[in-house]
């Protein structure tokens, strides 16, 4: 089975706050994105990563990735993104060359991703799960809101076991016909004009069975400045 790896990486940041789109910051110097390629493109499956940039990015983002070294020399590509990440990723999985049928999405947003991840969610795949994703436990326990209709405090309307839930990351790995199918069928669908904010939950909606593996701590996504905080903090134990 041949893997290549999504990563889409077209957002903006705009939790992150105002600046250089998200996937350009840099982390110990180096671009958020060029950490994600490096981590995906060093697990020894992935043949090809397509790197999805923002529509107006895309001249920049090869030119950043041609002046950093990958490991193995790994091909990688750049396509257009879109405006949701649901579309980003339908981009870069069209860009895909005929002989992939194993698809490794991951968010150009968790720099720290351990290649061990990576290759547990890629193994996962190659035993024969068609759908696959690392996850955690939570730390919090999660409810569920309705907002109020005359514009006061939102309700609780119900407490899940916090032990059956799981916070998911990225890498997701995929059969390749089985995600590209979900995105065919899901285009339109579009949830609340933003798409929908993993790819495994497109897949369970038509119908296809997806199983967890264990996640890791530094998989997180860099999504508030906070993390950002926490990022550097890894890296710098990480070099140490
Ligand atoms: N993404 C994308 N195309 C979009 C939106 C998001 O490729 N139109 C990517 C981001 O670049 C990121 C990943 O999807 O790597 C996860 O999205 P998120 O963490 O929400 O990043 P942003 O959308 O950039 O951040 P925000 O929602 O705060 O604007
Ligand atoms: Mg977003």
């Amino acid at each position: 089975l041949s893997t290549a790896a999504v990563i889409p990486a077209a957002g903006r940041g705009v939790r992150l706050g105002p600046g250089t789109p998200k996937a350009l910051r840099t982390l110990g110097g180096t671009p958020m994105l060029v950490h994600a390629v490096r981590a995906l493109a060093r697990a020894r499956e992935v043949a090809l990563v397509v790197v999805v940039a923002p529509a107006d990015g895309v001249a920049e983002v090869r030119t950043l990735l041609g002046t950093h070294g990958f490991p193995e020399s790994k091909e990688i590509k750049v396509v257009a993104g879109g405006g949701t990440r649901q579309e980003s990723v339908r981009l870069g999985l069209a860009a895909l060359p005929d002989d992939i049928d194993v698809v490794l999405v991951h968010d150009a947003a968790r720099p720290l991703v351990p290649v061990e991840t990576v290759d547990a969610v890629a193994a996962a795949v190659r035993d024969g799960a068609p759908a696959v994703v690392p996850a955690l436990p939570l730390a919090d326990t999660v409810k569920q809101v309705e907002p109020d209709a005359a514009g006061g405090p939102e309700r609780v309307v119900d407490t899940p076991e916090r032990a059956r839930l799981r916070a998911v990351q990225t890498p997701q790995g995929f059969r390749r016909d089985v995600l590209t199918e979900a995105h065919e069928k899901l285009a339109d669908q579009a949830t609340d004009g933003h798409g929908a904010t993993d790819d495994a939950g497109m897949v369970e909606r038509i119908g296809v069975q997806v199983v967890v593996v264990r996640g890791h701590e530094e998989a997180f996504k860099v999504t508030r400045p906070i993390d950002l905080v926490l990022a550097e903090a890894v890296l710098a134990r990480r070099r140490a």
